[in-house]
């Protein structure tokens, strides 16, 4: 299945992207994994004619905005991600006409519709960077509390939040972290910034999913528990084979991250079905605020 696909690859003369959360067998064929930011600055220098992109639909969107002369294939069209879905542009809007004037940061995890409303995007790996970059003092994060909680405690900007979340990251209690210390005392603990204040507050380290592969490589620690999707885990061991990483809690598994089969690859490919489009004027408004971000990486 893994030659079909690096065949059906060649022949449309596609990459194909993945995303540190998918199963360990579609990371294993890609040609390249990586965080959202990563991936974005991926799509946006590929000579391919087709990026394959295995992840949500955000991600395969944010490749169409940044290239729109290439062919964008989500292989399932119906992987989606909650939390942009807890933000539209009529909602961001709306918010918008209640607060003095003020920028919008936007995290990548949100519809192109979203993004060309706002000043700049950021992603998990960036949004201490891009809030301090921002010339007003304040702003409006959106969609995830989460993380813009994180940044403001990171910045002397005042930041105004959007009530969404992640909602397999934000199920994770301070319980859940105890009882995952209480077996694995020696371990380092890292935590995605879409955990709530009180998870994150135990953290040994913040990370981006990338962040943590680079972070565990780099340290001389032996062990560590991870606390984002368990699918960061096949990467996390792959880069660190000799030392042991241990999901905070199994439920952390998100449905939609994990939709994508070979078999939808293969019939992607084959069929050029599952392309992501983005009207033009939204692709344009959107860009400029993805573009703004990429510039600061
Ligand atoms: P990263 O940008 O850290 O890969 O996170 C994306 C995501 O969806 C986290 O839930
Ligand atoms: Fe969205 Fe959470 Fe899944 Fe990431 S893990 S894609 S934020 S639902």
């Amino acid at each position: 299945m893994k030659q079909k696909i690096r065949d059906l690859l060649k022949s449309r003369n596609a990459i194909l992207l993945a995303h540190n959360y998918q199963p360990g067998e579609i990371q294993d064929v890609a040609d390249m994994t990586g965080d959202s930011l990563e991936l974005s600055i991926k799509a946006s220098k590929t000579d391919a004619d087709v990026i394959v992109f295995c992840g949500v639909h955000f991600m395969a969107e944010t490749a169409v905005i940044l290239c729109p002369d290439k062919t964008v294939l989500l292989p399932r069209t119906d992987a989606g991600c909650p939390m942009a879905d807890m933000i539209t542009a009529e909602s961001l809007k709306k918010r918008l006409s209640e607060l003095p004037e003020m920028p919008v940061v936007t995290y990548v995890n949100s519809s192109a519709a979203v993004k060309a409303l706002s000043t700049i995007c950021c992603t998990s790996a960036n949004v201490v960077k891009v809030a301090n970059s921002i010339d007003h003092h304040e702003m409006l994060m959106t969609p995830d509390r989460n993380l813009a909680l994180y940044a403001a405690e990171r910045t002397d900007k005042t930041i105004h939040i959007w009530d969404g979340c992640c909602p397999y990251h934000n199920a994770l209690k301070p319980e859940d972290v105890t009882a995952a210390r209480n077996v694995y005392p020696d371990a380092v603990f890292m935590a995605h910034p879409e955990c709530p204040p009180d998870v994150l507050a135990m953290a040994d380290v913040i990370h981006s999913t990338s962040g943590m592969i680079k972070f565990a490589s780099e340290s001389k620690a032996e062990s560590f528990i991870v606390g984002t999707e368990t699918g960061l885990l096949h990467g996390l061991s792959k880069a660190n084979p000799g030392k042991r990483f241990y999901p905070v809690s199994t439920s952390l598994e998100c449905a939609e991250m994990k939709k994508i089969t070979l078999n939808d690859i293969v019939r992607s490919l084959e069929h050029m079905e599952g392309k992501v489009t983005v009207p033009e004027d939204i692709r344009r408004a959107a860009l400029s605020s993805v573009e703004r971000m990429i510039q600061l990486a």
